[in-house]
């Protein structure tokens, strides 16, 4: 794939500063590189409670169905989650479950990290999070991972720019997104 790759960016936290959110925010210049354009989804605070009596598509919330489109539009998905509870957080299981009743992720690839301000960066949350993927027939990225763990003090504020080590990370792990689109690309 010679052209740039479109990403579809969502972080699994409504927390107006949330961290996981930053993340996607410093990936931004990490895929930019790799002429990956990354579009960080907005519209999480606007999707409501799942309810199976909205399962026929014309019952289905408008928010949603962009959603999907959005999903659709794009080459891949990068997740990047917060952990509660030692998995992802209710309102980013919220989301997928409106997923799962369409085809928007069926074969599509994506990519997913996570960070806590706690010692384990996300590991349970990912392991619960690809769990859910797979079970919706994505394509999810194996490596490289990226855990981040005490996020507070590698993401870049105004007075210190983002840690060597998480810029490190992040460029590896876009390097391993538009390789897993590539792998995966449809004719
Ligand atoms: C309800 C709740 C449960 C949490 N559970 C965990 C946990 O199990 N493991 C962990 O590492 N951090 C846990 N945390 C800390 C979050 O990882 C931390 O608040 C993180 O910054 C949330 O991501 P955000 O900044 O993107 O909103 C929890 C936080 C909350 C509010």
């Amino acid at each position: 794939m010679s052209h740039s790759a479109r990403f579809l960016g969502i972080a699994g936290s409504l927390r107006q500063n949330s961290y996981n959110f930053q993340l996607l925010e410093a990936l931004q210049k990490s895929t930019a590189q790799e002429q990956i354009d990354l579009e960080i989804y907005q519209g999480l605070s606007t999707i409501p409670l799942f309810n199976e009596d909205m399962r026929p598509v014309e019952k289905r919330p408008a928010a949603v169905l962009n959603l999907c489109e959005k999903i659709e539009n794009a080459d891949g998905v990068v997740i990047a989650t917060p952990e509660y509870a030692q998995s992802v957080p209710g309102v980013l299981k919220n989301l997928l479950d409106w997923i799962s009743i369409s085809p928007a992720l069926n074969e599509k690839p994506v990519a997913i990290l996570g960070g806590t301000t706690g010692i384990w960066g996300t590991r349970y949350a990912q392991a619960s999070l690809r769990h859910t993927l797979v079970a919706m027939g994505a394509f999810t990225m194996q490596r490289p991972m990226v855990f981040v763990n005490d996020i507070k003090s590698q993401l870049p504020t105004p007075d210190q720019p983002i840690s060597p080590d998480l810029e490190q990370r992040l460029n590896a792990f876009a390097h391993g997104m538009k390789k897993w689109v590539r792998l995966h690309a449809k004719d």
